[in-house]
């Protein structure tokens, strides 16, 4: 197909023109022509506009993909003109993936066309072209293809869009001749990238899961969601939930009910929610809220169903789950594994991905933090800008590799509540923290290793390459020198302990108890399989030749972009781009000639197999003949300069240059000259062309048996999947507990006793974070006991100064319970604590005004939740309840609230309040008691907080001091001093003691 007008595009401004003319070209599809018609395609099905998340998906399969007939001729179209294939291709994909962005591979780029280009180009970015065609011009926009993953995650991270990636499959020699001049690409949509279903894209974050979540209602259920007079059924609602990590192969279910499903959501902190779509928009909108809003998009699935039976998820699962293991999972968690299942099949077309087993997670094994305390309390993310920086995560993360710091992240959000579970990690930590080599040596093994389950995940999709497998290779030796480091530890350390058995006999059992723990992991690193691996992927692959080969990559990266920055700088001087599209040919016509020196490089040892070695043996003669036949035509041409080449135009041909031009080349038989000028001349010779043959012919065979040995080597990680993982989840647990034991080390962290009672003893415990933070601005923070729950005072009634550190007491008490429930040790000098089923926060004062809701109707909302499912065995903070309101109304409902907790809940709570009130209210309160913080005067008019934790009250919230420390016109402070005063509260009237005692009395 020839070019038309101009080879550049009429609005086509970028390197982009050009590189693609000359794919196109390539490709003998595109015609370029500068026109100015344009006409849009009344074709496009509706495309739903950008932040829509609501969207509907339909079979990909149902649908025909590839090279279509014309579509049927509508009004607009003259039937007897169509577009050229790659539109034609291109628009029945966007009619049939009508959810998503189109992007069509053509050549060397991605690209989109038609109405989306307007719509989405300038959304990421992309400059805009136009494309002549019979029909009219057609708005056009692409990337290189090197460049998908960076506007993928444009597309799909940061607009929320699914995007359907159409592949250019080559079609067989055979299929192309009888279409007689027809295409040479078949096209085919081969997965749609959405938020959930991310790989091994350069973008997804590796330090947190990418999960999918399925939520699965019984459509018949759903109807109490909308049906207010059925408010009562809800609570019978079960949900079940199944969510997968694409990118390293988790996967799990649960259950939950309705009251529990937003805090389950957002502890799991999918990146994509998937419910099946429902009969009505009513009932949709209705789950929706139930579930929750959070920063993943929620699709509403039509799919197929076809995954429909729990028998069928082991063709996609790395080892069989048995009929007894079945039995384990609810009806809702199988639907809903069913529809998370389906909808990977759908987007990943066809990828094959494998997972792991489904892990069951059952409410009863692991703490609930409920929605707003996993916000609240800043564990993941803070509250003020949402990142990372600042939280607990942040904070504690010492991990030194990918997957540990996603375990860490899980554990944090998910403590355990089973005792076992936690000694178990807390002996594993408690051995790391007092063997200090120990930890090291682990630490600098684990650095070393891959992340092993992403890595195998593209080993699945059949995506690894030879990098890939050295670092698997390394990993499984990381995990060898791990293994042996433990085992030489464990027989010191079993010597220690038999030696030292008379003399501290605590101590020593003890030791030998945390030794089993390592023992334990130990036991479970599964060695023989992967070693043999790992011999086989270093005995395969050329690890010189590998890095020779990114030598040459890295070169030929730095040459297109060196030409894309020629390209872009003729067009900005108005140069005309032909020319430089010679140039380029040119370059791309010298690396090849290039490539027929002996100079190729393998990236597999010879020795891999003896079929690789034999084709390796043939070429080593070729060439040595080729070496022997350059002499020999030296010496009888006289002629030093004469090289042996080949190239894509010419084919096999000989080169001489400079002064030896004049030399006999006439005298060689069988020579035929094919070009000369004043310095060069070029001629075919049979025997070098005869030779040439041969020579690629044995490269190819080299190559194609590589590609087989490739292939087996990948067969046999594949084999080792179940090994690899399992060893990989060791990793993180190793690598969790190293991190706990040094920021234990760091910090004067002690390690927690669990026990099965309702009460906390505390003793000088700290805020893991405000600590931190103060501390590094050289400031001291005040440690506080804790003992609530014990006899007398299952509820802590905090008074105090305004920033006199009652809201940092509240949290730092729920995070250190969370910390030694995720088997960290925690900031105190001493802490003793019954396990907490549930923890429950209410504080702040976060509006929510977006969702309609004001300041009191989230508190009540939250407060609510609260009173409703706090059970004995949960620990609840409230910080400043009724604060939304007038005085009366919040002391009233404060006091409702201290009333509901210590005779219903009768659950652990610390309560802060302003309203002082509330102490006299509650004086016949049996498990009550008064704490305060005070504010300490220098006597020459300067005061301090007094940060620690007295029993008693403090009638004084010191509000105008606060006021003058942030600035308020002194003037405004004498006014509101005035009012004080004149309300009988003035500064005068101090904290009263005799209170504080009288309290205690009443309580104690
Ligand atoms: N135990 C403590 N030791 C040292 N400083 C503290 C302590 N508790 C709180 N602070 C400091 O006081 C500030 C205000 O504390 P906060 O808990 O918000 O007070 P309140 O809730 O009583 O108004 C914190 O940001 C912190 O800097
Ligand atoms: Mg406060």
């Amino acid at each position: 197909m020839k070019f038309r007008g101009s080879l550049r595009p009429s609005r086509w401004t970028t390197s982009y023109g050009l590189l693609n003319g000359l794919a196109a070209r390539e490709l003998g599809v595109a015609v370029w022509q500068t026109g100015n018609r344009s006409l849009k395609s009344p074709l496009l099905s509706k495309v739903h506009v950008r932040g829509a998340k609501r969207t509907t998906t339909i079979k990909a399969s149902s649908l025909p993909q590839g090279v279509l007939p014309p579509l049927p001729p509508t009004e607009t179209i003259q039937p007897e003109k169509t577009y050229p294939t790659v539109l034609q291709q291109h628009l029945n994909n966007v009619r049939k993936f009508s959810d998503c962005v189109v992007l069509t591979r053509v050549g060397d780029f991605y690209e989109m066309y038609f109405d989306q280009v307007e719509q989405y180009a300038p959304l990421v970015g992309l400059k805009t072209a136009k494309r002549a065609t019979t029909l009219g011009d057609v708005s056009m926009a692409g990337f290189q293809h090197t460049q998908l993953d960076r506007y993928l995650k444009m597309f799909v991270r940061d607009l929320g869009k699914q995007v359907a990636i159409s592949e250019q499959i080559r079609l067989p020699e055979s299929e192309r001749n009888s279409r007689g001049g027809g295409p040479m690409f078949d096209r085919k949509v081969t997965r749609i990238v959405t938020a959930g279903t991310l790989i091994d894209e350069s973008f997804v974050d590796p330090f947190e899961s990418n999960f999918l979540l399925a939520v699965h209602v019984d459509p018949k259920e759903l109807t109490h969601l909308t049906d207010t007079g059925s408010i009562a059924n809800r609570g019978a609602m079960r949900f079940g939930l199944a969510w997968v990590d694409v990118s390293s192969g988790d996967f799990y279910t649960q259950s939950c009910d309705a009251s529990t499903l937003a805090s389950a959501v957002s502890r799991i902190g999918p990146k994509e929610v998937v419910v099946r779509k429902g009969a009505d928009q009513q009932h949709e909108d209705a789950l929706q809220r139930l579930i929750g809003e959070g920063t993943y998009s929620t699709e509403f699935f039509d799919g197929d169903q076809s995954m429909k039976a729990f028998a069928d998820w082991n063709e996609v699962l790395e080892r069989q789950v048995t009929t007894e293991e079945l039995t384990a999972f609810s009806e809702q968690e199988k639907q809903a594994g069913n529809l998370v299942l389906s909808f990977i099949g759908e987007k990943l077309i066809d990828t094959n991905v494998r997972l792991q087993a489904p892990v069951r997670r059952s409410a009863e094994e692991t703490m609930v933090i409920d929605r707003q305390s996993l916000r609240n309390l800043e564990i993941r993310a803070t509250l003020r800008d949402g990142l990372t920086r600042g939280s607990l995560l942040q904070i504690f993360r010492r991990t030194v590799t990918n997957s540990g710091a996603r375990l860490l992240s899980q554990r944090l959000v998910s403590p355990s509540l089973s005792l076992d579970v936690i000694n178990r990690r807390l002996d594993l930590v408690q051995e790391f923290h007092e063997h200090d080599v120990l930890r090291e040596r682990v630490i600098a093994y684990l650095q070393r290793t891959a992340d092993t389950t992403r890595v195998l995940q593209r080993f699945s999709i059949a995506k690894g390459d030879a990098d890939d497998m050295l670092s698997l290779a390394r990993t499984i030796n990381m995990v060898q020198q791990i293994a042996d480091s433990l085992q030489t530890h464990l027989v010191q350390e079993y010597d220690v302990g038999s030696s030292t058995q008379d003399t501290d006999v605590e101590g020593s059992v003890k030791t030998r108890i945390s030794v089993l723990s390592l023992a334990d992991i130990l036991a479970r690193l599964m060695l023989a399989g992967p070693a043999k691996l790992a011999k086989s992927i270093t005995s395969t692959i050329d690890e010189e030749g590998l890095s020779k080969q990114h030598a040459a990559e890295d070169e030929q990266a730095v040459a297109s972009e060196q030409m894309i920055a020629d390209v872009v700088a003729a067009d900005a001087a108005g140069k005309t781009l032909p020319k430089l599209a010679r140039r380029a040919s040119k370059q791309a016509s010298h690396s090849a000639a290039q490539s027929s020196d002996d100079q190729d490089i393998w990236i597999m040892r010879r020795s891999a197999s003896p079929a690789l070695g034999q084709a390796h043996t043939k070429l080593d003669g070729l060439v040595t003949a080729k070496h022997k036949l350059a002499n020999k035509l030296r010496a009888a041409t006289k002629a030093e300069s004469l090289t042996l080449k080949w190239s894509a135009q010419l084919g096999h041909f000989i080169h001489i240059k400079g002064r030896d031009v004049t030399g006999r080349v006439a005298a060689l038989d069988g020579a035929h000259s094919i070009g000369s000028s004043k310095s060069t001349r070029s001629f075919h010779l049979t025997e070098w062309s005869q030779l040439g043959v041969q020579i690629d012919d044995a490269k190819r065979r080299i190559r194609t048996e590589e590609s087989h040995v490739f292939t087996r080597l990948r067969a046999h990680i594949l084999e080792n999947l179940m090994h690899l993982r399992r060893n990989a989840a060791v990793l993180d647990e190793l690598d969790v507990a190293c991190s706990s034991a040094t920021i234990a080390r760091e910090r004067n962290l002690i390690r927690p006793i669990l026990d099965a009672s309702t009460s906390h003893h505390i003793i000088g415990g700290r805020h893991p974070t405000v600590d931190i933070g103060l501390r590094s601005q050289g400031r001291q923070f005040t440690s506080n006991d804790c003992l609530v729950g014990q006899p007398s005072q299952s509820i802590y009634l905090i008074t105090g100064p305004n920033m006199g550190g009652k809201s940092t007491y509240l949290r730092q008490n729920a995070l250190i319970t969370i910390l030694a429930q995720t088997g960290s040790y925690v900031p105190a000098d001493y802490a003793k604590i019954g396990l907490v089923d549930n923890i429950f926060s209410r504080v702040g004062s976060a509006d929510n005004l977006y969702q309609g809701q004001s300041t009191f109707m989230v508190e009540m909302l939250e407060t609510a939740a609260i009173l409703k499912q706090a059970t004995p065995r949960s620990f609840v903070i409230m910080d400043e309840v009724g604060r939304g309101t007038t005085p009366e109304d919040g002391l009233a409902v404060g006091y409702a609230c201290l009333h509901h907790l210590q005779n219903v809940n009768k659950c652990r709570a610390l309560f802060a309040t302003h309203f002082h009130g509330l102490v006299n209210m509650t004086r016949g309160f049996e498990g009550l008691a008064c704490f305060c913080t005070d504010v300490q005067e220098d006597g020459e008019g300067g005061w301090s907080y007094v940060h620690k934790m007295q029993r008693g009250v403090n009638r004084q919230s010191h509000a105008l001091r606060v006021a003058r420390l942030a600035g308020l016109p002194e003037g405004a402070i004498e006014v509101a001093g005035q009012v004080l005063d004149g309300l009988g509260y003035g500064e005068k009237r101090g904290h009263d003691a005799g209170a504080r005692v009288a309290v205690n009395a009443a309580a104690g």
